[in-house]
């Protein structure tokens, strides 16, 4: 397209769950960017179940009808062995691994109340555990060949501020975002730099949206993919970072720490003083996003006089 300065020539990237939504917009972008593509898809339906369909291969059918190259992968990231397959197929096919993009996800819906233990595990196993086993031996295969990387995890907006019958989700997807910021700070001296992104898009996990998209749907899944590329693309200069995305809006999100309230001395750290500045505590005009430890550190120097 006129106007591409960010392309991917001679870089392979590996996207989790490209058979369909999210993953295969993502895996389109950036292979018509010039990016050998890992179509990576179990092909189950939305709840993990009935793996088997080929969806990955008609992905790879789309790229190479564009003159792109890729190739499928019908592995699970669930299991060790599957993220490692993953990983091997695409230094096997392109020589290496410029980028991850660990979007494959189920859902299990239901209250916290009601919830059995497989239904929250099936959710972890996916969404937490396969970010970890996809990107961990992709990671090593980065900083073993000293060139750096990126890796684009997936956690949700709700992962910020919670759902109802989503426990398992949510938590699962919050966890993502833990192993963003510490892979980026273990990342970042090698240039593999780790981001996470909280997408809206109408696909067939989000029901109370269209299922069936139009290129048009506001939240078509196409509008989330320029972010998602930019992510990937060495000239990003972010790491550790959460950014929401969806209906063109882009911004990135964060953990705030608010002023908060410091008990003069150990006479006054009771309860009943706690409770007597609870506006205080639970205030966040003036929150400052939580950045490294060090950033934390001092924040809580400047609020403690004591801690200096
Ligand atoms: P989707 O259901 O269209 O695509 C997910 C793909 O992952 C499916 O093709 C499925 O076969 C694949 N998959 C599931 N388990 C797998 C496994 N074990 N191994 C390999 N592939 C597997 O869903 P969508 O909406 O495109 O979601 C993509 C990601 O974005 C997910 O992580 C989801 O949680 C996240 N997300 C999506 C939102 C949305 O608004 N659509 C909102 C927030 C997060």
């Amino acid at each position: 397209m006129s106007g591409d300065t960010l392309g991917f020539e001679g870089q392979s990237v590996i996207v989790t769950g490209a058979g369909n939504g999210l993953g295969r917009v993502y895996a389109l972008e950036l292979a018509r960017r010039g990016a050998a593509i890992v179509v990576n898809d179990l092909g189950v339906s939305n709840d993990g179940s009935g793996a088997g369909g080929r969806v990955a291969e008609k992905v790879v059918a789309e790229i190479e009808a564009l003159g792109g190259r890729a190739v499928p992968s019908f592995d699970s990231v669930a299991t060790p062995e599957g993220g490692r397959a993953i990983v091997e197929l695409a230094i096997k096919s392109f020589g290496q691994v410029d980028a991850v993009v660990a979007n494959a996800g189920i859902l299990r819906d239901k209250s916290y109340y009601k919830m059995e233990l497989a239904e929250f595990e099936a959710v972890l196993d996916v969404h937490l555990r396969g970010a970890y086993f996809t990107t961990q031996p992709a990671f090593r295969a980065m900083k073993d060949r000293g060139q750096g990387g990126r890796i684009v995890f997936t956690a949700s907006p709700v992962a910020l501020f919670g759902t109802f019958g989503q426990p398992n989700y949510v938590a699962a997807k919050l966890g993502v975002v833990g192993l963003t910021t510490s892979v980026a700070i273990e990342g970042a001296r090698a240039q593999i730099f780790a981001n996470c992104i909280a997408p809206m898009a109408a696909t067939r996990l989000t029901p109370g949206m269209a299922t069936e998209t139009s290129e048009e749907h506001p939240f078509a899944p196409r509008r989330v993919a320029p972010l998602v590329a930019y992510l990937c693309h060495r000239d990003c200069p972010s790491n550790g970072h959460v950014y929401m995305a969806g209906h063109n809006f882009h911004a990135r999100a964060a953990m705030m720490l608010g002023s908060g309230w410091v008990a003069r001395d150990e006479d006054e750290l009771t309860a009943e003083a706690v409770a007597a500045h609870w506006a205080q505590i639970d205030d966040m005009d003036g929150a400052k996003a939580l950045g490294t430890a060090a950033e934390i550190g001092a924040m809580l120097k400047a609020s403690v006089p004591f801690l200096g």
